[in-house]
């Protein structure tokens, strides 16, 4: 985004999203459009929507599949309607794929493959989720080389260099020869059956199984009680983490995430826990 954006440029991105698109278009004089991933619609992009807020201002499309906090694996159709606008509209677009590795059945589909993408996709990836390496600090963008002394003149200036063990750490993590990330990932698989199945038995929580990445999106309308105060008492009296939906945009203030990046006997306890403590909400709820 420093690369490529100059103030006054318009961003579309995912609401709810990576906190980081709006806040880092924000911090470069940008203006960030949010488009919004709704139940409604699967949370998945809504390309009219989508086309209906390009400007002449508008300079970059942001995706992310499979996307936190919502798990969606956005589907071929839309991905190439937004590639198709790209195209039209000229936009950059910037695909943080992050999560590709991490899919629940089907094939993944980098934005890339799509007519007219090669000379305007940048794919961001890094190693914290496919291979665990989170804070080690590494990641990549696959980006049309026009675009790469600029990225090139950002990185020297900035870190200079990646750790030296965090770079043989990377090699090995992609050579994956013991085929660790898909054993992940079958483990992933195991804990998102458990833990939707146990949070839909939470009085007032409603959750559908993401079909990527390691977030449960859990809509809390039924609790009658704000997605904050929610997440206060999970905290406080269960000693469970979970992130107000509002964190991720607006869009997302009626739902709460939680990760499952965590063993199936610590996943099981915390939903235990919550249901112990779902007297406060549950009650309260009984009574209006
Ligand atoms: C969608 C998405 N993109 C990028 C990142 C950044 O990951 P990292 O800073 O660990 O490389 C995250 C981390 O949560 C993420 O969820």
């Amino acid at each position: 985004m420093m690369s490529l954006l100059e103030p006054g440029d318009e961003v579309l991105y995912p609401d709810p999203g990576f906190p980081g698109y709006a806040s880092i278009a924000l911090g470069l004089g940008a203006a960030p459009v949010p488009f919004e991933l709704s139940a409604r619609n699967h949370f998945q992009p809504d390309p009219a929507e989508v086309a209906s807020k390009i400007t002449p201002r508008t300079r970059m499309l942001i995706t992310n599949s499979p996307g936190n906090p919502t798990g969606t694996v956005y589907t071929d159709a839309v991905q190439r309607a937004l590639a198709e606008l790209a195209v039209k509209h000229d936009l950059w677009v910037l695909s943080d794929e992050i999560y590709a590795r991490i899919i629940y059945g089907g094939e993944y589909l980098s934005m890339l493959r799509y007519p007219g993408m090669h000379e305007r996709t940048l794919i961001i990836d890094g190693f914290s989720k496919s291979f665990a390496m989170t804070g080690w600090r590494l990641g990549y963008t696959v980006a049309p080389p026009e675009v790469v002394p600029a990225l090139m003149m950002m990185a020297v200036n900035s870190y200079t260099c990646v750790a030296e063990f965090t770079q043989y750490g990377a090699i090995d993590a992609l050579r994956d020869r013991e085929g660790n990330t898909q054993h992940m990932v079958g483990e992933f698989t195991r804990r998102r059956e458990q833990i939707v199945h146990d949070l839909n038995r939470v009085p007032g929580f409603r959750c559908l199984p993401p079909e990527g990445a390691f977030y449960a999106w859990v809509d809390i309308t039924g609790t009658g009680m704000s997605a904050e105060d929610l997440c206060r008492i999970l905290l406080e009296d269960a000693g469970v983490a979970a992130i107000p939906g509002a964190a991720f945009g607006p869009f997302g203030k009626e739902f709460i995430r939680f990760s499952f990046a965590s063993s199936m006997a610590t996943l099981h306890e915390a939903v235990e826990r919550i249901v112990k403590v779902s007297t406060t909400w549950h009650t309260t709820a009984a009574v209006r």
